[in-house]
């Protein structure tokens, strides 16, 4: 019952924290361009996910009646068991967990801009590790102690940080991520994302990507003025990501899993693209 309460209040506490760091950026960024009026109080009902790190954002996208997560069914056992995968945009890391507990990584990294998100992340490892505690009884495939000796989780905006330079990867996983480093960062961030990625593939690794289409582009653009000004400016569209990966980047090859995908919760039934290194 303490534990209860005590996971409340502290749930209480880490959607305060969230919410005030988020607006801290929107601040920020509207501070930096001269136009922000951080006096203009932000109410909790307005809070703005700049970078698409929404909170309980598996709550909308899997509902009661799904089983699991509709893109863990097209994902290939192959690309992920005894591998060593990214997860770039993790979110609070419940589809990073799901994927080492389904399909067995040697090790899965999600990574997440938001120091929020992966809060919640680690929080929702804690938790999945006790409930494989307690089912342990009954012959679960993990031991608690793999599942956080596979999965860990870091903050970093993947755009920008050199910390990952000196790792590889066998796969790479950008899930309805696209969208938010194009509106935020332009078609040179979008290309030093697909870049960064390439880099940090070993020969013959795969780069699972779910783009969002440019129709969404539109519900997002004004989240930020520097998001509405990418937006105005953006030449490479995501209909054009494949022939970029594929021509521009150096990927070999692509599958198309779309057709195979199917279930997924109304505006979530977005195309998912496997690439070969
Ligand atoms: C819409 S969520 C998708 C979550 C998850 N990939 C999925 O599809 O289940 C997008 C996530 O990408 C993160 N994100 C956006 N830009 C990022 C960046 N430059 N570096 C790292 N994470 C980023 C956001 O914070 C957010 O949590």
């Amino acid at each position: 019952m303490g534990g209860e309460n005590d996971q409340n209040e502290n749930k209480k506490k880490r959607n305060r924290n969230s919410v005030e760091s988020i607006e801290k950026v929107v601040t920020n960024q509207q501070g930096q361009q001269g136009n922000g009026n951080p006096s203009k109080k932000k109410k909790k009902s307005q809070e703005v996910f700049p970078f698409g790190n929404y909170r309980n954002y598996y709550g909308y996208r899997v509902t009661h009646d799904m089983d699991e997560d509709p893109r863990l069914k097209v994902m290939k056992r192959e690309w992920f068991a005894g591998k060593d995968c990214l997860d770039i945009g993790c979110n609070s890391g419940i589809m990073t967990i799901h994927i080492a507990k389904k399909f067995g990584c040697s090790s899965i990294l999600g990574i997440d801009i938001d120091s929020s998100r992966i809060e919640d992340a680690y929080w929702h490892l804690r938790k999945f590790d006790r409930t494989e505690n307690s089912g342990k009884r009954s012959k679960k495939k993990f031991s608690p102690r793999d599942l956080s000796q596979i999965v860990s989780f870091q903050k970093e905006n993947f755009v920008q940080t050199r910390h990952l330079e000196d790792n590889c990867y066998d796969t790479i996983l950008c899930l309805s991520v696209t969208k938010w480093v194009h509106l935020n960062w332009g078609d040179d961030g979008l290309i030093t994302l697909f870049s960064k990625i390439w880099q940090l593939l070993t020969p013959g690794g795969i780069f699972v990507m779910e783009p969002q289409p440019w129709k969404s582009y539109e519900n997002n653009r004004r989240v930020s003025e520097t998001t509405a000004m990418h937006y105005r400016n953006i030449v490479l569209r995501p209909e054009r990501f494949q022939e970029i990966l594929l021509d521009k980047i150096g990927f070999r090859t692509v599958e198309d899993l779309t057709s195979s995908l199917s279930g997924a919760s109304k505006g979530f039934d977005r195309q998912i693209l496997a690439f070969q290194k």
